[in-house]
């Protein structure tokens, strides 16, 4: 299949084949996505879990108004940003560059001003805004990763934030909720997986100058 015929074949999976699971190399490649997803600067200021422990799902699934795929999927994936987003962690992001490409940190120095100079001029609501948009690419990259691989996956923001930080402990994590995908294979009876996609028209949806 083609990248477009497996985006075509992908779709926000509602409901679960609980005896299909992920095996150990197909999550390690979607987590691997993840890893790679782009943001801003490149500090990927948010976290990603991963979900298995069924009485926990129980949990979430209450705290998503009952939806099936929390407890159903192979595995949820949770992205969640970072509470505290500050010049300690554009200092940890810069070491970081000066050990994976072997720099001397003098050498970043600018680069760590203008990064420390951006993210103290946000507000603390600017902040979660932009770290929850760095979370969505991430988001993005797993969606389309898992359907280059043929797993399905149902992105998801139908749940209560604020009862998933407590249920998985965040707070503590200086970590909070932002988007989730539960990941794994399609119920052979999911109807939506029969639905033809709706889309804007190419007309509408873009502007060529
Ligand atoms: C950010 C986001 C949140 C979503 N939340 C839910 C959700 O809580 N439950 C659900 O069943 N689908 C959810 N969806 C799925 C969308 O309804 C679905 O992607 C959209 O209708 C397009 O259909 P398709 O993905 O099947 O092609 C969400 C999608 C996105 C991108």
């Amino acid at each position: 299949m083609s990248l477009i015929e497996k985006l075509n074949w992908r779709y926000a999976t509602k409901k679960f084949d609980t005896a299909k699971k992920l095996s150990p190399e197909q999550l390690d490649t979607l987590l691997t996505a993840i890893q790679l997803a782009p943001s801003s600067f490149g500090l990927q200021s948010y976290k990603v879990l991963v979900v298995e422990d069924p009485a926990i799902r129980a949990q979430l699934r209450d705290a998503a108004y009952g939806q099936s795929q929390l407890t159903d999927a192979s595995q949820v994936i949770i992205f969640a940003s970072e509470t505290v987003i500050d010049s300690a962690l554009v200092n940890k992001y810069v070491d970081r560059i000066a050990e994976v490409r072997h720099m001397e940190r003098v050498h970043l120095g600018a680069y760590e001003d203008t990064m420390v100079g951006t993210v103290n001029r946000l507000a603390e609501d600017q902040k979660m805004t932009w770290s929850n948009k760095q979370a969505y690419i991430a988001l993005g990259v797993l969606l389309t990763a898992a359907a280059d691989l043929g797993i399905d996956a149902c992105p998801m923001e139908g749940f209560q934030a604020g009862k998933f930080d407590e249920i998985l402990g965040l707070k503590a994590l200086g970590l909070t909720t932002t988007v989730i995908a539960p990941v794994g294979f399609r119920a052979e009876d999911d109807t939506y997986s029969h639905l033809a996609k709706v889309r804007r028209p190419k007309s509408e949806l873009f502007i060529h100058i």
